[in-house]
């Protein structure tokens, strides 16, 4: 497995990125000026590497498009297999796709690379890589993916971006795989199977405003994009919960995947709508119970089987209407292996041979925080019972001190009186007036 990703200009922030295009495109320039006003006799060898971008046609010279790489040509980094028409490109630190893949390509492996930033048409070629069906793009310490980023692969059915810490994804990243000349068809990707599992960036990482599980479920909306993807995996992705329209996108999905996350409920998750699923993978999460309302979802769905192992259902009293399903529903692949995890008596015991009266809610267990809260009245109680017994002790004490402040003030107070009546007897003034003149 390839190390850790770098910390690429994409973490930083985006004016960074936008830097670093910059940069690119100056170095694509350069190269293309300095080759063009080098020699032209060797053009036809050198044109290979310095294939130049279609950006720079801006200038006077019209330049030569970018001749199709001769047959059994090779990128330089990669492993390419006309008979298999596999291109690998594997652990490699390569920065950015390149340009000259063979046209022959149907499965191209990018992984274990250093891609920070997937472009938009970073895979758009001229002629098109009309056959790319396979794009393995997993463990590429990719962080970005932008608007069209697939763009012009009309083939495309198999797409990897797992492993990947993918902060930024561009709500219309998977918009517009097919139309090779029609740029204003931002229309349908021909995807069918799409694999973003692990692409959770790290905590210090910027989302941009939004959250995690918005900016993937806005992706998968796409405008409909995503009308053709049968399969979907998004396990390890530490999802808490599912917006409601998240699948809504999706009307021909028939396995999802969404195991090893941490989601708690299905929620108002609308899943109804998903009428040729086959497959739900819920296992590893953290279900405790599941609710009527998605009972009556999972039961509606023709063709369902889901997967519910390895999560901690709690046994209690809320737990009777899942039981009640569990025992009758054939949804359920392995029903039988499902146990308690919560309340510890019960822990292990198989679900389905649960009744009722197994079921209650009576010793209320409590949870963390309400324990924490008692925890804090008990502490909040202790000092109070410490600081009463403590004034108690030195009763004697405190009233020997009350007494001394009292007969401090009692002096004090009677030398203000004493004054006042030197003050207030006229005679005195007088003198003391007299004496003044
Ligand atoms: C890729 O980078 C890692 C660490 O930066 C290094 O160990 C490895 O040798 C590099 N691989 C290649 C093919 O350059
Ligand atoms: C993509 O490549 C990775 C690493 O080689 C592999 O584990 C994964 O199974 C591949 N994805 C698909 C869909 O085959
Ligand atoms: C391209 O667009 C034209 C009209 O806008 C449409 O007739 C044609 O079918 C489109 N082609 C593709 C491949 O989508
Ligand atoms: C961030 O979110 C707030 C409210 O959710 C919104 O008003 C604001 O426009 C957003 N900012 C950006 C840059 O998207
Ligand atoms: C579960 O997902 C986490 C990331 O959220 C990952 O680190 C871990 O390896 C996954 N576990 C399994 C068994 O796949
Ligand atoms: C999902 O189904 C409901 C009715 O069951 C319908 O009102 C809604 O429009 C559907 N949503 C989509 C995106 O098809
Ligand atoms: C759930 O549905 C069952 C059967 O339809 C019903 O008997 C039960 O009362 C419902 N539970 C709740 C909490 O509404
Ligand atoms: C509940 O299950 C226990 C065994 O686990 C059994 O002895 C008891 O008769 C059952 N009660 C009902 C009401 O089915």
């Amino acid at each position: 497995m390839p190390g850790g990703c770098a910390r690429g200009p994409a973490a930083a922030a985006a004016a960074g990125d936008r830097r670093l295009r910059l940069a690119r495109l100056l170095l694509v320039l350069l190269g293309w000026v300095s080759s063009s006003t080098g020699t032209s006799s060797s053009s036809p060898s050198s044109s290979s590497t310095s294939s130049s971008s279609p950006s720079s046609s801006v200038s006077a010279q019209p330049p030569p498009p970018p001749p199709p790489p001769p047959p059994g040509h090779c990128p330089a980094p990669c492993e390419c297999s006309e008979a298999a028409r596999t291109v690998k490109c594997v652990n490699k630190n390569l920065t950015e796709v390149p340009e000259d893949l063979p046209r022959y390509v149907r499965t191209l492996f990018f992984t274990g690379n250093q891609l920070a930033i997937l472009p938009s048409g970073a895979f758009a070629s001229r002629p098109p890589l009309a056959e790319l069906a396979t794009l393995n793009l997993s463990g590429s310490c990719l962080q970005e993916v932008s608007a069209g980023a697939f763009e012009h692969l009309p083939s495309l059915r198999q797409l990897d971006l797992s492993h990947n810490p993918l902060a930024d994804l561009s709500p219309v990243a998977f918009s517009g795989g097919g139309g090779g000349s029609n740029a204003s068809s931002l229309g349908r990707s021909p995807l069918s199977e799409l694999f973003l599992n692990d692409i959770l960036p790290p905590r210090d990482s910027q989302l941009r405003n939004r959250s995690f599980v918005g900016m993937v479920a806005a992706a998968l909306q796409s405008g409909g994009a995503l009308g053709n993807l049968l399969r979907l995996e998004l396990s390890g992705n530490n999802f808490i919960y599912l917006p409601r329209d998240m699948f809504s996108g999706l009307p021909k999905l028939k396995h999802l995947d969404l195991h090893n996350n941490s989601l708690v409920g299905l929620g108002n998750l609308a899943l109804g709508n998903l009428t040729h699923l086959e497959t739900l993978h819920l296992g590893n999460n953290a279900f405790k119970a599941l609710y009527n309302a998605s009972l009556v979802q999972l039961q509606s769905l023709p063709n369902l089987r889901v997967n519910l192992d390895n999560n901690p259902w709690l046994c209690d009293c809320n737990l009777v209407d899942m039981v009640a399903w569990l025992k009758e529903t054939n949804v359920v692949e392995g029903k039988a292996s499902l146990s308690c995890f919560f309340p510890e008596k019960m822990r292990n015991r198989p679900l389905v041979k649960l009744n009722s009266s197994d079921l209650d809610c009576d010793p209320l267990p409590l949870d963390p925080l309400q324990t924490s809260y008692v925890f804090l009245g008990i502490v909040l109680a202790l000092i109070g019972a410490i600081f009463l017994l403590v004034l108690y002790l030195n009763r004697k004490g405190i009233k020997k001190w009350l007494y001394n402040i009292r007969d401090a003030c009692r002096d004090h107070m009677e030398g203000y009186h004493y004054r006042y009546e030197i003050n207030a007897d006229p005679r005195l003034t007088n003198l003391s007036s007299n004496s003044d003149v």
